[in-house]
């Protein structure tokens, strides 16, 4: 069976890899991308979306432009990590399209027929202004942000949920069947250099997917002295094309938006402690043997 599934990205190293995964995958159909500002602004994450599907030979996958700034905060971007274009590294062809006209609310809002899920894998600024509007716009939501324990870009947040926390608020109170794929399962997998080898020779697509590793992993060779990187965004992806890979767990998510400390804090409850309704599934634990040589096999059957 394959499931019709639309990515709301904001490519990034990590979410061109999880657009990737989805184009390699019997499993799932790519009905669209939207996209948002949060690694890079709005102009260069669209435009890092449009290359991706150039160098897949994809162009046909429609791409609409969405919000450009969080719902009511400035806009912070992740520029150290995934450099001034968003999508440092590899030379990517120039996309020979453009995105879709009209707003992303009523585009959202066509593609979502019964039976897609949406798989957003940046702030989720689109995503609450769709529910706004349309709040059953969709039925299942598969989310990578968040975090169970330490954050990333402050000690309590992740960075998808504490560039637009209002946002998140609003996803996380809609009702919706929704998965959050947070750091907590993301660190547990490491693309290393063994991995970004054995691509490097597998086609136009295997090469650039090594380029960008090479980026990111220098990164998280810095930052955080880990020998690989985890591609955060593809785990969202994975999870659709093969539930048994991440272990989840139905509890109550939170999110913090008033906190000079913890703004952005998706306050998991684990151990189901507070009595607060179960709104939502957490990933607590992934094979990440098999979600790796999904990946690599993956991308590297691309050419
Ligand atoms: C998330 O933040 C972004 O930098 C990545 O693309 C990923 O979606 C990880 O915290
Ligand atoms: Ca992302």
């Amino acid at each position: 069976m394959t499931t019709p599934i639309v990515i709301d990205c904001d490519p990034g190293h990590d979410d061109a890899i999880a657009i990737l995964l989805a184009l390699a995958s019997p499993e799932v159909e790519l009905r669209g991308i939207s996209t948002v500002a949060g690694n890079q602004t709005l102009d260069k994450t669209t435009r890092n979306a449009l290359k991706v599907l150039e160098l897949a030979d994809r162009a046909d996958i429609p791409v609409v432009a969405g919000a450009d700034a969080p719902l009511k905060r400035t806009l912070r971007t992740a520029a150290n990590v995934h450099g001034e274009t968003g999508l440092d590294g590899p030379d990517l062809p120039d996309p020979t399209t453009k995105p879709v006209d009209g707003d992303v609310v009523d585009v959202l809002a066509e593609w979502l027929e019964p039976g897609v899920v949406l798989v957003p894998t940046g702030p989720l600024t689109n995503v609450a202004r769709l529910l706004r509007q349309h709040p059953h716009a969709t039925d299942r939501i598969v989310w990578m942000g968040g975090a169970i324990a330490e954050g990333n870009v402050t000690p309590a947040a992740e960075f998808n949920a504490y560039v637009d926390p209002e946002a998140a608020h609003i996803v996380f109170e809609s009702g919706i069947d929704l998965t959050m794929i947070g750091l907590d399962v993301t660190h547990m997998a490491l693309f290393d250099s063994t991995h970004a080898e054995r691509l490097r020779g597998a086609g136009k697509a295997g090469k650039a997917v090594a380029e960008l590793a090479d980026f990111f992993l220098e990164f998280h060779r810095q930052r955080y002295r880990f020998d690989g990187a985890p591609i955060h965004d593809a785990m969202a992806v994975a999870h659709v094309i093969d539930p048994t890979l991440v272990t989840t767990l139905n509890c109550n998510i939170s999110i913090e938006t008033t906190s000079e400390l913890c703004d952005g804090r998706t306050v998991v409850d684990r151990w189901l402690v507070t009595g607060r309704p179960k709104n939502a599934h957490a990933g607590i634990d992934v094979d990440a043997h098999r979600f790796l040589e999904l990946l690599v096999e993956r991308i590297g059957s691309l050419g």
